[in-house]
């Protein structure tokens, strides 16, 4: 699956630690990368400041063989309606990942413009947001590539 983080998030552990915590990006990287062994899943975890970079991964991303997606967008989410034209015309199984909670904070974070063309949300867990996403999205796959009869 591939993991990617939007603008600012290369800052964690640095960037307003009372909201975000203290664990880096890399350190939530090396934490998945380290499940995804143990689940014999592959993650590629990425991040960049610029919209447009997310959009191109999210698009190369089914032709690379991914199926799934676990995405925070920062603050992307509240305005890229291009964010959510790439998930939409991805075909990836996407989840919506977000260390606070963004609708117990500003009004302007309460609108989500990806969550439509996301399976799911995971959000106010700190870092270990990733690590629910990560299991939610495992078992979403794990559904999706065994149909109950
Ligand atoms: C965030 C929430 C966004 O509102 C904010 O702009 C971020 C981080 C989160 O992970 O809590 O950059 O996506």
């Amino acid at each position: 699956m591939l993991v990617l983080s939007g603008p600012n998030l290369d800052r964690l552990g640095r960037r307003e630690p009372s909201i975000y915590g203290t664990a880096t990006l890399s350190d939530i990287h090396g934490r998945l990368e380290r499940l995804a062994k143990e689940r014999g899943a592959v993650v590629d975890c990425r991040q960049s400041n610029h919209e447009g970079m997310l959009i191109d991964w999210i698009g190369e991303a089914a032709d690379a063989g991914f199926e799934g997606l676990l995405l925070n967008p920062g603050a992307f989410t509240h305005t890229s309606y291009a964010l959510y034209d790439a998930l939409r015309g991805s075909g990836l199984v996407a989840i919506e990942v977000h260390l606070s909670n963004p609708d117990a904070r500003e009004e302007f974070r309460r609108r989500s413009r990806v969550a439509p063309a996301c399976a799911a949300r995971v959000a106010g867990f700190g870092a270990d947001s990733y690590v629910w996403a990560f299991e939610g999205l495992l078992a979403l796959l794990e559904r999706k590539a065994k149909p109950k009869a």
